[in-house]
């Protein structure tokens, strides 16, 4: 940043809270320099950072083409033009919301009701994150989310909002459940460094573990932030990827079974990014059962409104409920087919994955292969992998996880040919260079380990939440605005 524009332009202009100012980027910027094409370049990068759900396109393309009036751009659908291109209203098209409501009843087994007025759109959960932070917080103030978390959490809820995110410490020792313990050592460290909590960001099923919380976490988790005087916010974008057992529970659920808790602390985040694999359409979702939240956060809508085009296409295809019925329930085999790919073929050369049922993605232990248990050796192998493998993996580090040696590898964004050679090349690379550290060794390493670990967490809490740890592996626009 030259020295003149810090002058002249705003802070949020010349700060780096968007956080691509990083080494991860390389890994976009390899993927982008030299993406991975059977024919054309068999040996470039395989694109595996990115939580795309494209397993299912052929049921949306079929239901497009039989559907020719649900677009307003076709034949039969064009005498609805002109209604749909002046709507601007920001409560969104009562078929649009009705349908949206309805669809995350379906997802949720019909379990729990959405009232349709309270459903307020955004620019995908991107922009649902930010208005919502808007409502709830002020600059300064935190919100504690479980790690590891997805990266964009750093630029969605801080970067223009000036809220601070501060990690609750979940390890792989029970498999990261977020405790009570955990939850309340997060709190203490805000409180003793002056930051007001505002609330607990929940990410069910979890980007990155892939696993869903249990109704005893989340019980949990509502009673802390209710004690607390906190909001619970619940982000539930991959509530339709889970492909087995055991079922996805949504917070709805849990506030319905505890009608003594306070329900204007509880807000739901949502998105049709994931469980029906459109994040280029935008659609964002703000479920909040606080009414002075609901109409705060519809008014500031204004500024990322899903178009009336895009409305009007969904609720066509979220109102036909044999089409819907039929996409989750494939969708969630095919996605559950593929994760038993990429974790069989990974177990073929030793390499485990934390125990998921849901998601894009699996969460890959390559602590054996690390030279060192320390983040240097995390990036070091990371390095390797991109570079030598050719497979772009995100590393745990961008995740904010407290431990090195994870890595989130994507498995729906590609076709069954591209997962083969991306094992291929694991298995080739396993093979070459894995070496199984010792037991013995390894546990050398745990007591350096947790000595690395405590002056990490100092750092981070005396940073800010947005240079806590090394950034995360979002693409600059420069590079692609996808995750
Ligand atoms: C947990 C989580 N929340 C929010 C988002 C943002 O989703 P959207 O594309 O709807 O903005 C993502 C995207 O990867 C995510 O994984």
């Amino acid at each position: 940043m030259l020295r003149n524009e810090e002058q002249i332009l705003s802070k949020i202009a010349t700060n780096d809270g968007h956080g691509e100012n990083s080494a991860y980027f390389d890994g976009w910027k390899a993927y982008d320099t030299d993406p991975y094409h059977p024919t054309q370049n068999p040996k470039g990068v395989i694109q595996m950072g990115l939580a795309e759900n494209q397993l299912s396109f052929d049921l949306v393309q079929e239901w497009i083409l039989n559907n020719p009036k649900a677009s307003i751009c076709t034949e039969e659908g064009s005498d609805d033009f002109k209604d749909i291109a002046i709507f601007q209203d920001y409560h969104g098209l009562p078929l649009f919301r009705n349908a949206v409501a309805r669809f995350m009843e379906k997802v949720r087994g019909n379990r729990v009701r959405f009232d349709p007025d309270r459903i307020v759109m955004s620019g995908g959960a991107t922009g649902a994150q930010e208005t919502l932070t808007f409502c709830l917080a002020d600059p300064g103030d935190a919100l504690l989310v479980p790690a590891p978390y997805y990266p964009g959490n750093d630029r969605d809820l801080t970067w223009r909002t000036g809220v601070k995110l501060i990690p609750v410490m979940c390890y792989s020792s029970n498999d990261f459940k977020i405790t009570r313990q955990a939850l309340e050592s997060a709190y203490k460290i805000a409180q003793e460094s002056n930051i007001k909590v505002k609330g607990l960001l929940l990410n069910n099923p979890s980007n990155p573990l892939g696993t869903v919380l249990n109704k005893q976490t989340l019980t949990e988790c509502l009673n802390f932030t209710n004690e607390k005087n906190i909001h619970l916010i619940c982000d539930e974008i991959y509530s339709a990827t889970v492909f087995s057992q055991p079922n996805f529970i949504s917070i709805a659920e849990i506030v319905q079974e505890n009608p003594k808790i306070n329900h204007d602390l509880v807000h739901i985040i949502y998105s049709l990014s994931k469980d029906l694999g459109f994040p280029g359409f935008r659609i964002g979702i703000i479920y909040s059962y606080n009414d002075v939240v609901t109409n705060c956060a519809r008014k500031m809508s204004s500024f990322s409104l899903v178009s009336t085009q895009t409305q009007h296409l969904i609720a066509s295809m979220l109102l036909d409920e044999v089409f819907v019925d039929r996409f989750i329930k494939e969708s969630s085999k095919r996605l559950g087919q593929r994760h038993g790919v990429l974790s069989r073929g990974l177990a073929q050369v030793g390499i485990k994955s934390l125990k998921s049922n849901a998601g894009l993605y699996n969460w890959m232990d390559l602590r054996m292969l690390l030279s060192e248990p320390t983040f240097e050796a995390e990036m070091e192998l990371w390095r390797v992998i991109i570079n030598e493998v050719k497979l772009n993996v995100s590393p745990g580090a961008s995740f904010h996880c407290s431990e090195p040696g994870w890595f989130r590898v994507c498995f729906a964004n590609m076709d069954d040919e591209t997962m083969m050679v991306a094992l291929k090349r694991i298995h080739k690379f396993v093979n070459q260079n894995g070496k199984i550290v010792e037991a013995s060794s390894r546990k050398m390493w745990r007591s350096k380990l947790e000595v690395n670990l405590s002056f990490r967490r100092l750092d981070e809490i005396m940073m800010g939440s947005h240079k806590m740890s090394p950034h995360s592996p979002m693409p600059s626009p420069l590079v692609r605005a996808r995750t």
